[in-house]
């Protein structure tokens, strides 16, 4: 079966390929910019403009589609939203059997600009003329790991320590993007997240302690129904099977000993 994936050259998307690859699809790979890998067949395309999306789509059995803007503002708009629709539309009038669109756990219970725009893509896939099937997954262990460096930037790791996530390995959820892929359109949405979730704090210690830090956690309190939504648990879920590989087995296999990646 030939999918083409959105989002080929990002975080997931590059576990997707080799993934896909290894269970026996026919990858065609999706980017703005061109790219030489020989192991998939790489087309261009923009999501903000819909150049190159009628050729991306054409003669594909399903479409993979990871691509994203985050931030929250216009441009996500026009990528996320609008992309979506144009990419919907193209897959629709090529005759693709299956859209399936990468969201994230949360979208609809977290007050985040950007996770407003992903629930507005899932609602523009589900009303779409492809059948679809949505996959959220949580964050990912290097996002967490790069919000961390980033929320310990000026010295102490400043964060909300009640704020409970459920990080997963990219690679586990690309083994179930591919089954998706293999079972057909759900026509609904399904939620993937890591073996275990954690408070921020414990997430924290565990990284400093991965890293030989001995930067302090500054706990700050996200106020509001922000901050309400996060300690929550809105951000994991408890939908099963899980991924199996943990926030500790990423700290080692980042850090080793050595603290450093
Ligand atoms: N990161 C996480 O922790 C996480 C967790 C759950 C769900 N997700 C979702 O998983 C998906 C993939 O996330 P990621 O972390 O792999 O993203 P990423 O690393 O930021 O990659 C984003 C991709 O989007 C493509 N893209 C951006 N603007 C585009 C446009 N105008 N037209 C076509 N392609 C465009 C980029 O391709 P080029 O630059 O090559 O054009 C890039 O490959 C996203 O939908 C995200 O919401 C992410």
């Amino acid at each position: 079966m030939k999918v083409l994936v959105t989002g080929a050259s990002g975080a997931l998307g590059r576990a997707v390929l080799p993934r896909l690859r290894e269970d026996g699809f026919v990858v065609r790979a999706m980017s703005r910019r061109p790219h030489g890998d020989q192991a998939a067949e790489w087309v261009t395309g923009d999501l903000a403009t819909g150049e190159g999306l009628p050729d991306a789509v054409a003669g594909v059995a399903a479409v993979l589609h990871l691509a994203s803007t985050p931030g929250g503002g216009r441009r996500t708009h026009q990528v996320d939203v609008l992309g979506t629709r144009r990419l919907a539309v193209a897959a629709g009038r090529a005759g693709v059997g299956h859209l399936l669109y990468v969201s994230i756990v949360g979208v609809d219970r977290v007050p985040f600009p950007y996770y407003r725009h992903k629930l507005a893509a899932e609602r523009v896939v589900a009303a779409g003329p492809v059948p679809w099937s949505v996959l959220r997954a949580t964050q990912f262990h290097p996002f967490l790991d790069d919000l961390l460096a980033l929320a310990g930037r000026l010295g102490p790791v400043i964060g909300d320590r009640a704020v409970l996530a459920q990080p997963v390995d990219a690679g586990e959820v690309a083994a179930r993007l591919s089954g998706r892929l293999a079972a057909g359109p759900l026509e609904g949405i399904e939620e993937y997240g890591g073996p275990q979730a954690l408070r921020f704090d414990a997430a924290v210690e565990a990284w400093r302690t991965a890293r030989g830090s001995r930067r302090p956690l500054l706990p700050v309190r996200v106020p509001g129904r922000l901050g309400r939504a996060l300690r929550s648990g809105a951000l994991t879920t408890r939908a099963a099977p899980t991924g199996t590989r943990s926030w500790a087995d990423h700290l080692a296999d980042t850090y080793g000993g050595t603290g450093r990646r």
